[in-house]
């Protein structure tokens, strides 16, 4: 059956004014940056423990530099998808339109979203584990091996590792988005990845209806008032033309 939106969505989106979009790896799918789960999934193939940690980047910093630097390359060269288009096209149409992403890849960035929070850093930005010099969008591209910083510490890629905290500015913000929004939608994402899948739960439990956009069932899609099933691309696109039948753009 093609991909159809309710009643119930379509009055919502008329008459909201804030909107959430809360990301996951599978938006990015569609532009071919493989997932973390699932059978095709990054963690079937390599061991989180051994390259998504402190201790691990500690002990061997070069194994982890040249696996960012692959990631890296392989992010810089694929494209932001028609989801995260159609979500920069959204933002014209209502007064708040933010993006909460738990992706690293920098395509809703690159795609022209202007709000952003990135609850799990981003791949392009690096700082030193020493002094905390930034070298954000800093090209190492030729380097295999671990980057030092004047200060003799390691330079780190700025993602978020087992066990570490999300940055505290960029998880209260999403917060405070979630909280005051009218609408959340929760797109391409497990949702079992804490403290990031509380984002949906505050914004259901503030009085925001929520919609789920995903391929499979997840183990969050209880929680939603309503399921998309269907790729992230479709899907924000038949939002979009939606939204552009009924409403004017207001910037
Ligand atoms: P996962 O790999 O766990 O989940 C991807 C989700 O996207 C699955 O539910 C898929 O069914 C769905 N999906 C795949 N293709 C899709 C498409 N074209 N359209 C819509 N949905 C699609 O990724 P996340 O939930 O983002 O954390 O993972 C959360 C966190 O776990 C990541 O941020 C990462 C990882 O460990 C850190 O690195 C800290």
């Amino acid at each position: 059956m093609p991909l159809q939106i309710s009643k119930a969505l379509k009055s919502k989106l008329l008459d909201a004014q804030r909107i959430v979009f809360f990301s996951g790896a599978g938006i990015s799918a569609e532009s071919g940056i493989p997932t973390f789960r699932g059978e095709e999934g990054i963690w079937n193939k390599m061991r989180p423990e051994e390259l998504a940690n402190f201790n691990a980047f500690m002990k061997n910093p070069d194994l982890v530099w040249e696996w960012y630097q692959h990631r890296r390359q392989i992010m810089e060269s694929k494209h932001p998808n028609a989801a995260h288009f159609a979500i920069t096209e959204i933002e014209k149409y209502y007064p708040s339109v933010i993006v909460v992403t738990q992706n690293v890849d920098n395509l809703h960035r690159r795609a022209g979203n202007t709000h952003i929070y990135e609850l799990h850093g981003n791949i392009e930005k690096n700082y030193c584990v020493r002094c905390g010099q930034r070298y954000d969008y800093v090209r190492f591209e030729e380097r295999r091996t671990h980057q030092e910083c004047q200060c003799g510490g390691i330079i780190r890629p700025d993602v978020v590792w087992f066990g570490e905290l999300l940055p505290t500015d960029q998880f209260s913000g999403a917060e405070a988005a979630a909280e005051s929004c009218d609408m959340l939608f929760s797109i391409g994402t497990t949702g079992i990845v804490m403290p990031a899948a509380q984002i949906p739960v505050i914004a259901k439990r503030a009085g925001a209806y929520t919609a789920e956009i995903n391929i499979n069932r997840t183990e969050q899609s209880a929680l939603f008032h309503e399921i998309l099933s269907g790729k992230a691309g479709e899907a924000l696109s038949l939002i979009l033309e939606y939204i552009r039948e009924v409403r004017t753009p207001i910037q």
